[in-house]
C-alpha cells in the first residue's frame, strides 16, 4: 500500500488545574492511504480535533511515533524543528477548519493568495492561482469581498482555496461543513468531494456527521482514544 502518513501508538492527554487529567488519545494507530478521501468519525469530544491537530503537527503527541512520506522518503516529524515543520506545513499540508479562520482584514483573493506568498511565490503566480481557484470554488465574483461580507458557506470556499493554493500533499478538514446549514454543507461537501477527484488529493475529513462520511473512500471511527 502507497501511505502517505503513519503515526502508532499516540498518546495524548489534557490536564486542567484542579481537574482529572483527560487522557484523549489512548495508544492510537492510523495510515493514510496516498490520495484516498478519509473520514474520522465519532462523536464530539472523542478527540478527532486533538488527532487531525496531531497529523498535521499544530501539536504534539506525549508518546509514539509520526512519520510522513511526502517527498518519497519516510521521514520521523520528531526529526524536524518547529521551524522546519512550519515549513512543511505550507508546502505539503492543507488546513481547512470549521470556523474558516481568514484574515478578516483581507479580500478572498488576498487570503487564498497569503501561503502562497510564505511560499516565495512571485506575486503574479499567486495571483494567476488563486484566481484560478477561487473560479474552480465557484465564487469568482467575490474575489475583492472580505470575509465579514461573505456567507458561511462562501467563507468556506475561500478556505479550501487557500488550503490548495500551494498543491498540498494532503489536506486535513476539521468538520468542514459544521457551521453551515444542510444546503450549503452538502454543496461544499460536493466541491470537496469534486476537487479530490479532480487533483487525486489525499483528503482527511473529521466529523461527527456519519452522511458526511458516507462520501468518503473509508471511514474510521473513533472510540475512547482509539481507532476502532
Ligand atoms: N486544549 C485543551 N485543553 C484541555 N482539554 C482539551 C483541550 N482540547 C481538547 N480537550 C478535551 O479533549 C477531549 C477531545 O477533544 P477534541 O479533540 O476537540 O474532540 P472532538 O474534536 O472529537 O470533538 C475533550 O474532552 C476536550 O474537552
Ligand atoms: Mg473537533
Amino acid at each position: 500500500m502507497d501511505y502517505i502518513y503513519k503515526c502508532s501508538n499516540i498518546t495524548k492527554s489534557y490536564r486542567i488545574a484542579n481537574q482529572a487529567v483527560t487522557h484523549v488519545l489512548k495508544g492510537l494507530s492510523l495510515e493514510i492511504v496516498r490520495g484516498e478521501f478519509l473520514a474520522i468519525v465519532g462523536p464530539s469530544g472523542v478527540g478527532k480535533s486533538t488527532l487531525l491537530h496531531i497529523v498535521g503537527s499544530l501539536d504534539t503527541p506525549e508518546n509514539g511515533e509520526l512519520s510522513y512520506n511526502f517527498e518519497n522518503i519516510w521521514t520521523d516529524i520528531k526529526s524536524y524543528s518547529s521551524e522546519q515543520l512550519a515549513e512543511i506545513r505550507n508546502k505539503h499540508i492543507g488546513f481547512v477548519f470549521q470556523f474558516h479562520h481568514l484574515l478578516p482584514e483581507f479580500t478572498s483573493i488576498e487570503n487564498i493568495m497569503i501561503p502562497a506568498f510564505i511560499a516565495g511565490l512571485p506575486y503574479k503566480q499567486a495571483l494567476g492561482k488563486a484566481k484560478s481557484l477561487l473560479h474552480e470554488v465557484g465564487i469568482e465574483n467575490k474575489s475583492d469581498n472580505k470575509p465579514m461580507e461573505l456567507s458561511g458557506g462562501e467563507q468556506q470556499r475561500v478556505a479550501i482555496a487557500r488550503a490548495l493554493i500551494n498543491n498540498p500533499s494532503i489536506v486535513l478538514a476539521d468538520e468542514p461543513t459544521g457551521n453551515l446549514d444542510k444546503d450549503n454543507s452538502e454543496s461544499v461537501m460536493e466541491l470537496i468531494r469534486k476537487l479530490q477527484k479532480d487533483y487525486n488529493l489525499t483528503f482527511v475529513v473529521a466529523t461527527h456527521s456519519n452522511e458526511i462520511a458516507s462520501r468518503a473512500d473509508r471511514v474510521v471511527k473513533m472510540s475512547d482514544g482509539l481507532i476502532a
